[in-house]
């Protein structure tokens, strides 16, 4: 029997729809230099996206850096984490632009128009968790720029993918609505399920070559999701290093609620808690079927280990 702690506090955000742009009077004459930042009419195509520059310095650049998954790994925890940082700005809602067609077909300024106001000394980063398990984001994240840095925070596969399974379920369990155990779910024919989405989300090292095809290791940085929960200073100095941020967060920023058994964040005299297992039903996982999924993870976790040269404290 297990217990297991619900994942972070799931902000299902939308992306904010933002109104399409008054169309362009072409009676009046634009001088053809000046074409360029103004094409009205296509420019979904437009490879190059110029901010607007504000007077006061600020302006919405594309992300330098995107925490692109895994989903039930921790995402939100490590963004809030790194907006302790005053040189990140951070978009709040998952913009879901490389992994869903009709938000890629509107092009790298609508993207660009997604992010909030920074100054040159920032660095923005979005938040998707569903780009890491889909295969056509990494070649467009290396079309857009090739240099950005990519953050990936993953758990254990086993915890992952009954979080996973808990996320999908819990409204249906919460209105008394018929639903498949997670058991159900994960064992068909007394074997784990592959068709089940959740169980491929957790084959880390099947996604992991798709990313590599297209950035080098050095360039993406994994966060231990298991570490940053019970201890996440150390692992926010890494991130830090590694997006070669000046060292700014410290441990005073975390602090240990014992009631809610878990961190909160202390950003100058805010106080917030990322986790919220308030009526959250915790299903307890029969140990055989916990035992399979140890046992069936077991080789594709050492395969994902030998491809990122590091080995991770999983079951
Ligand atoms: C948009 O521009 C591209 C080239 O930049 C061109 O190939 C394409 O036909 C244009 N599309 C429209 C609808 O004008
Ligand atoms: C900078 O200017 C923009 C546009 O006026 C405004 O929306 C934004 O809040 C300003 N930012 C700061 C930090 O003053
Ligand atoms: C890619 O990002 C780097 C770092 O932010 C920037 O210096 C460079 O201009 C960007 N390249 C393109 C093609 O946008
Ligand atoms: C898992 O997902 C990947 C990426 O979507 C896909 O290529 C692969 O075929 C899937 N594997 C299985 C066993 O379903
Ligand atoms: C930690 O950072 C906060 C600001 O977030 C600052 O007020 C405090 O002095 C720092 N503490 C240490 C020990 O550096
Ligand atoms: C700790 O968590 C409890 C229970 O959710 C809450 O009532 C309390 O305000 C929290 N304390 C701090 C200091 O965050």
């Amino acid at each position: 029997m297990a217990t297991f702690f619900l994942g972070l506090l799931l902000f299902l955000v939308h992306p904010v729809v933002v109104p399409s742009r008054p169309r362009f009077d072409l009676k009046y004459r634009i001088p053809p230099h000046a074409m360029r930042y103004t094409l009205p009419n296509n420019y979904s195509s437009q490879k190059i996206y110029q901010p607007l520059v504000f007077p006061n310095g600020t302006s919405q650049r594309l992300p330098q850096t995107i925490i692109i998954g895994v989903r039930k790994g921790g995402t939100r925890a490590l963004l809030e984490m790194l907006n302790l940082h005053p040189d990140v700005t951070a978009a709040e809602s998952e913009i879901h632009f490389f992994d869903w067609e009709e938000n890629y077909a509107k092009g790298l300024q609508w993207y660009g128009k997604q992010m909030p106001l920074s100054y040159p000394r920032q660095l923005t980063v979005e938040k998707t968790p569903a780009y890491f398990t889909s295969s056509e984001v990494p070649e467009r994240i290396y079309n857009m720029n090739k240099t950005t840095r990519l953050l990936l925070i993953l758990r254990d596969p086993t915890e992952r993918v009954i979080s996973d399974y808990t996320q999908v379920f819990f409204n249906r369990m919460q209105k008394h609505k018929p639903f498949q155990s997670v058991e159900e779910m994960l064992i068909r024919n007394g074997r784990v399920n592959l068709d089940y989405k959740a169980v491929n989300r957790s084959l880390y090292y099947i996604h992991m070559q798709n990313w590599l095809k297209y950035f080098p290791l050095s360039q993406i940085h994994i966060v231990d999701g298991d570490q940053l929960i019970k201890e996440p200073f150390p692992e926010m100095e890494k991130v830090e290093r590694f997006l070669m941020l000046s060292p700014r967060i410290n441990a005073s920023n975390f602090y240990f609620n014992k009631t809610k058994g878990f961190y909160c964040l202390r950003d100058g005299v805010r106080e917030r808690c990322l986790h919220e297992s308030k009526g959250r039903t915790h299903p307890q996982v029969d140990s055989t079927v916990l035992n399979k999924l140890h046992e069936f993870f077991s080789e594709p976790n050492r395969k994902f280990f030998e491809t990122v040269g590091r080995t991770f404290d999983w079951h």
